[in-house]
């Protein structure tokens, strides 16, 4: 392990030696006291991901009625080689995730440079301080299969550690919420007696006092809203553990405005999380074969979309893009399916919908290098050795969050077929998923291993300058909903390429005029779900009418 911890633009830091730890413990005591003194709570945040920095300054910024501040925030990260830049850099003042929401580099510089209320550690000590500590680390889901999430397992080994070393240093009467997304029963059966356990050994009576309220934060432009100001739903162990979260959330969330919901028994709040992922998933799953359908019968799935959104009964249906990506959805009901056989220890087999559409949004992408080959063909073109761009990389629009993103599975695909890929994305600096691939998101969950030939994506990069990345192009694929890509102009994205190109377009992006248009300049178009495009092209080219016979050229066809 290097001594050091490189933060992405590349500053280094020290990691922390045996005499490191004793120090930093007592500036932490020093501060507590202090806080104390002024009737704070203090509050541990153990793990500064994602959710865990920006819950973090959330509660920070709590204040009373008075405007004065309620809490002193503890952000505790392990010291890793991976993760310890986080905290000094949290220590100036500077958020350690990239958010699109101007809020989230705002709030933790205020709580830490004008307020003082928020401070990151390395040291476990730290957790003796704590009046209540929130669990923000992550708890995966691994698959051993592309296309089927029932032949995989949880990962819980970061979560179990945490629970064992919070055993082992909090007080008896501090509140351990979880927020962490788990497989339903691990309040009760799995983080209760890890730390009962720790209880016991340091000869504690006391029952922990547990509890669990899952986040619903969403990345993009409302980051810190979707965290502070959003329905919650939470349980406790015990009376006492439901009281204390109760009080905790009412005192850090917008509750007045957005109510809590209380539960009897944690497994029911850790059961409503995987609920509602697993009905997002479901929806958005459902349309895959409905976009086939329509591809193959002359239909266009927006349109029929929209015709139906138009009963709000179906407000909510939406066309699902390129996969279905985030960290959430994909792997939130393998953690249901898991949880039933490995922890409640049923044998049979009641999860038919869940899984079916998990492994459905799982492998929805590969499709798109299906039409990719074909629209290349359609040209002339072998997709061996095409220059093919894809225009985003992040899984949903306006965020620059690559996890498991459908274009991430597009590039896979389309390189093991020869293809030669570019990628262009205003939001992502860094693919890390390609140039670090051997150890992220970690060695063993890449998506890699499910293809051949990906050696060489580990020097992709992505490219910012879109008329450089269109130079040359052989196939564009509009691959997110980005702001960027809405209104492209035919004419301006032909004269870019340097001729006729393939547009796949995965998301509904293209208007009847746009499909028109680069068809008139010699481009081929094909589409998610899209399936009059051929009319149009029919059409264009002058070859026949929607009765059969000749048609004249050009002629606009009602849509
Ligand atoms: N990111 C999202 O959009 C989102 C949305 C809703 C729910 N969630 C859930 O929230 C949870 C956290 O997700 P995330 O995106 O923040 O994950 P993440 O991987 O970004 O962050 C987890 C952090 O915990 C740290 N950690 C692990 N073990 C630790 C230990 N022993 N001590 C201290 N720190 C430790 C890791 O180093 C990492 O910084 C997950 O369960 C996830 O499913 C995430």
């Amino acid at each position: 392990m290097p001594p050091y911890s490189m933060s992405p633009t590349g500053e280094e830091f020290r990691l922390p030696g045996e005499e490191d730890y004793s120090k930093e413990f007592e500036r932490l005591k020093g501060a507590v006291a202090s806080q104390r003194a002024l009737g704070r709570e203090i509050v541990l945040v153990m793990g500064l991901g994602f959710v865990g920095a920006v819950m973090a300054a959330v509660v920070a910024d709590a204040t009373d009625r008075k405007g004065n501040p309620t809490k002193f925030v503890i952000g505790m990260q392990r010291p890793s080689a991976r993760s310890f830049w986080k905290i000094p850099l949290f220590n100036r003042g500077i958020s350690p995730v990239s958010s699109e929401d101007p809020e989230v580099p705002l709030l933790i510089d205020r709580c830490v440079n004008e307020k003082k209320t928020l401070v990151a550690t390395f040291t476990y000590d730290a957790l003796k301080l704590a009046d209540v500590v929130v669990v923000d680390v992550q708890c995966d889901y691994l698959k051993e299969a592309l296309g089927n999430v029932g032949d995989g397992r949880a990962d819980m080994d970061a979560l179990e550690e945490s629970l064992e070393i919070i055993g082992q240093h909090i007080d008896a009467e501090a509140l351990v919420l979880i927020e962490t997304t788990v497989a339903p029963g691990t309040t009760e059966q799995v983080a209760y007696p890890i730390i009962k356990k720790m209880f016991r050994r340091r000869g504690i009576k006391a029952d922990p006092l547990l509890a669990h309220s899952f986040e619903r934060v969403m990345p993009g432009k409302n980051y810190v809203s979707s965290i502070r100001d959003f329905w919650r739903v939470c349980s406790g162990v015990n009376e006492q553990a439901r009281e204390r979260v109760v009080k905790f959330l009412n005192e850090v969330i917008h509750t007045e405005k957005f109510p809590l919901t209380v539960l009897d028994r944690p497994i029911e709040s850790e059961t409503a999380k995987i609920v509602e992922n697993s009905f997002r998933a479901t929806m958005l799953a459902f349309l895959d074969e409905w976009s086939v359908f329509a591809e193959r019968n002359g239909v266009d799935l927006i349109k029929v979309i929209n015709a139906v959104k138009v009963r709000p009964t179906h407000s909510n249906i939406i066309f699902p893009g390129p996969g279905i990506g985030g960290y959430c959805l994909p792997k939130d009901g393998g953690l249901g399916l898991w949880a039933y056989r490995h922890i409640h220890g049923f044998e049979d087999d009641i999860f038919k919908i869940t899984p079916l559409a998990i492994n459905i949004n799982d492998t929805r992408a590969l499709h798109v290098a299906q039409l990719t080959r074909d629209a290349l063909r359609n040209m002339g073109r072998p997709i061996a050795s095409a220059e093919i761009l894809v225009l985003g990389a992040s899984y949903r629009e306006d965020v620059g969050d690559t996890r498991y993103s459908g274009s991430e599975l597009i590039v896979r695909r389309l390189t093991e077929m020869g293809g030669e890929l570019r990628v262009h994305d205003p939001y992502v600096l860094h693919w890390w998923e390609f140039e670090k691939q051997d150890e992220y998101p970690a060695s063993s969950h890449g998506l890699k291993r499910f293809f051949r030939g990906q050696e060489r994506l580990k020097d992709l990069r992505i490219e910012q300058d879109l008329k450089k990345a269109l130079h040359g192009t052989d196939a564009v694929i509009l691959a997110v909903r980005h702001k960027h890509y809405l209104n492209l102009d035919p004419e301006e994205v032909v004269k870019n390429v340097g001729g006729p190109t393939a547009v796949i377009d995965c998301f509904g992006i293209l208007d009847d005029e746009a499909i028109r248009r680069y068809f008139e300049l010699g481009c081929e178009v094909k589409g998610l779900g899209r399936g009059h495009v051929k009319r149009i092209k029919d059409e264009v080219r002058g070859t026949k009418n929607p009765s059969g016979s000749q048609k004249v050229k050009g002629r606009r066809q009602e849509t």
